[in-house]
């Protein structure tokens, strides 16, 4: 099990993670969706978490063995409700995920023997507690998660291994390592923001000027073919994204347009922002690309949307 092919897959997911930077960066702002109040459930939750074996696809620290899907700083990540969908349908919220079901964790009842066997091992001693006692507080800590579960609509009122785990999950640390990468990470979104806050202030900004250069044209055209192609077609005519030659617009015809567009996309359509992707120069080449196939009537164009300019 431990030499699982998930190579392919983590390929799959670091380029998915880059593609996603800038919800990466909001995502890592910790959510308030665990407190301290879910001590005994979180003990439960990490004896499912080994006894499912879920370490053979993940570690809790990040390490230089990529081959672990590293779950370090996971904790407020997400929302309970994200883990409650993931666990139970993985693909819901991870489109070509790899990751096992584990919806049965869901009718899977807390047990009071196993849960006697945790305490028992873990180097907590409660011993001035009587085991009944921390039973009735496991199911309290159980109710906290399942009222959290409740307002995003998921209905469990049974206390069943699936809110343990979540508990657990949501304890995971950040190692000094991975505070050290989100630290760079930040600083480095932080800086990309600057440049181009500072570049759209000006309106005759260089994005603008290298737009309407036409000696653009060819490297732009490599950048569309290597970023754009997959949604607007090879040549512009329109797939997902629409067709960019002819002279319909859904966000404005005006270069401004197009290149805040570009930029700041329109992430809730599909189209997302490139600004972390591309530089003001890169932005200007593609633009100045976009507008030199205006006209061209590709095969197979997709039909017109929006308005006419
Ligand atoms: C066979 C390998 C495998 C096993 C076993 C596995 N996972 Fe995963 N897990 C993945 C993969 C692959 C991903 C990457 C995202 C996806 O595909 O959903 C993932 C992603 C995750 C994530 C999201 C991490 C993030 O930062 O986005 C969580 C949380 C998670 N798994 C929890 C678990 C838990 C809990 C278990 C055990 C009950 C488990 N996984 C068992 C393969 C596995
Ligand atoms: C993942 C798919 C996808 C990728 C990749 C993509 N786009 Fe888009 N794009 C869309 C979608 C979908 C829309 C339509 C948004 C809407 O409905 O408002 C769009 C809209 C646009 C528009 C506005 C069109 C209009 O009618 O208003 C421009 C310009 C554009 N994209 C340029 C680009 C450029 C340049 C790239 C590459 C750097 C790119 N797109 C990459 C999906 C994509």
């Amino acid at each position: 099990m431990r030499h699982f092919k998930i190579l392919g897959v983590f390929i799959i997911l670091v380029s998915v993670s880059s593609f996603q930077f800038s919800s990466e960066i909001e995502t890592n702002i910790k959510t308030p969706t665990s407190d301290s109040s879910t001590h005994w459930l979180t003990l439960y939750g990490k004896y499912i978490y080994q006894h499912e074996s879920c370490a053979n696809c993940h570690s809790l620290v990040d390490t230089e063995q990529s081959v672990y899907i590293s779950l370090d700083g996971l904790s407020g990540k997400y929302p309970n409700s994200w883990h409650y969908n993931h666990l139970l349908e993985p693909q819901m919220m991870v489109p070509d995920s790899k990751m096992p079901v584990y919806a049965y964790l869901i009718d899977k009842p807390l047990n009071q023997q196993t849960f006697n066997a945790i305490i028992d091992q873990s180097i907590v001693q409660p011993s001035a507690i009587n085991p009944n006692t921390l039973w009735q507080i496991l199911h309290e800590e159980a109710q906290y998660v399942a009222n959290d579960l409740k307002k995003y609509g998921i209905e469990n009122t049974q206390s069943t291994e699936i809110l343990a785990i979540i508990a657990y999950l949501q304890k995971i640390p950040a190692s000094p390592i991975r505070r050290q990468k989100d630290s760079i990470i930040t600083a480095e979104y932080k800086r990309k923001q600057q440049i181009w806050d500072q570049v759209l202030i000006d309106s005759n900004h260089v994005v603008m000027k290298n737009a309407l250069d036409k000696t653009n044209i060819p490297a732009g055209k490599i950048i569309f073919k290597n970023n754009c192609s997959a949604c607007h077609g090879i040549d512009g005519e329109g797939l997902i994204g629409p067709n960019l030659t002819d002279e319909y617009w859904i966000n404005g015809a005006k270069l401004s347009h197009v290149i805040n567009t570009i930029v700041n996309g329109i992430p809730e359509k599909g189209m997302m922002a490139w600004r972390n992707q591309l530089t003001p120069l890169e932005v200007g080449q593609v633009t100045s690309y976009i507008f030199s196939i205006k006209g061209f009537k590709p095969k197979h164009a997709k039909q017109k949307q929006g308005m006419k300019e």
